[in-house]
């Protein structure tokens, strides 16, 4: 089949999936047969396996299943993440997170830190730890600790481990700070848990609701029981400089601003790219 052919038939199918518009095609292609788009206008042949990967795909979204869980791969922070049922797909505002985690952490190198310690706190599928690792590869002696309750979540977070190459990694499952050692200090805690109020869950996305595990959604009757915990609990885990970043929902911010002040931290809030509010960065006062 050709490459006219095969798009509009994929644009065809795609009528009956909600969510996609028109020229949503040629990106859907290129992700199903991990093409880039450049490479995908000079092709002009697909074979019947490749056409039977597409159909079978496209068969998976007019059933409601999201693209990312059925390729199994999600992009985060310019890097492929596996994904599954097992673990909430990475999104975008998160990078915002990561990206505040770095800005921290780059002063901490530039200060010649022994050895800088990150804990990501409720991990999943450990991309933001994990990218953070990554992107300070070569800046420092670094360590990153992943943890989460789930271990089927943590399996998941080893095989990115394993893809990204990276060594210095640490796994722990247990609830919250559970397993956590108070003589082991961090530089940074970061974490985006769980924070949509459990009697809301109903009303998501089918797409969220049906293929992220309830376990990363529900935050509890209020969605802030994570934000009571870690406010209380991170400074027994932090540096005496050290900071805790977490994400938010968009109307959480004063709340969860005034968990961590009324436990002695200074605090303020980042703003995502459509200018709700999606980060607090709490930091110890001296
Ligand atoms: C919103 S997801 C975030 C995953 C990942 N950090 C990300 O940003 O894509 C929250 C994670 O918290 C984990 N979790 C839920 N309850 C927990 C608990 N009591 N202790 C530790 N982790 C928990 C879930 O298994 C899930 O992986």
């Amino acid at each position: 089949m050709n490459r006219i052919e095969l798009l509009k038939k994929i644009k065809e199918q795609l009528a009956e999936v909600n969510g996609f518009e028109i020229g949503d095609e040629k990106n859907i292609l290129c992700e199903i047969l991990s093409i880039s788009p450049a490479k995908m206008l000079l092709k002009d042949d697909f074979s019947d396996k490749e056409i039977g990967q597409v159909e079978s795909v496209l068969e998976q979204m007019k059933q409601g299943k999201p693209l990312d869980k059925i390729l199994g791969r999600k992009n985060f922070y310019g890097r492929d993440f596996v994904v599954s049922e097992d673990v909430l797909t990475p999104r975008k505002e998160t990078e915002i997170l990561v990206e505040e985690g770095l800005k921290e952490l780059s002063t901490n190198f530039s200060k010649n830190v022994d050895k800088i310690r990150v804990l990501d706190l409720c991990c999943g599928s450990g991309c933001c730890g994990l990218t953070i690792a990554k992107e300070c590869e070569n800046k420092g002696n670094m360590e990153v600790v992943l943890s989460d309750i789930s271990s089927k979540a943590l399996k998941v977070a080893r095989q990115n481990i394993d893809n990204l190459h990276l060594t210095n990694i640490k796994e722990i499952c247990g609830d919250m700070f559970e397993h956590l050692k108070k003589e082991e200090k961090f530089d940074i805690i970061i974490s985006n848990p769980p924070y949509i109020k459990s009697q809301d869950i109903s009303f998501l996305d089918k797409q969220v609701k049906d293929f992220d595990p309830t376990l990363a959604l529900d935050g509890g009757d209020d969605g802030l029981q994570f934000y009571r915990i870690i406010s209380k609990q991170a400074k027994d885990y932090l540096k005496k400089e050290g900071c805790v970043l977490v994400e938010i929902g968009y109307n959480q911010g004063e709340e969860v601003k005034k968990m961590f002040e009324e436990n002695g931290f200074k605090t303020h809030i980042v703003k995502d790219y459509s200018s709700n509010d999606r980060v607090v960065v709490a930091r110890l006062k001296d």
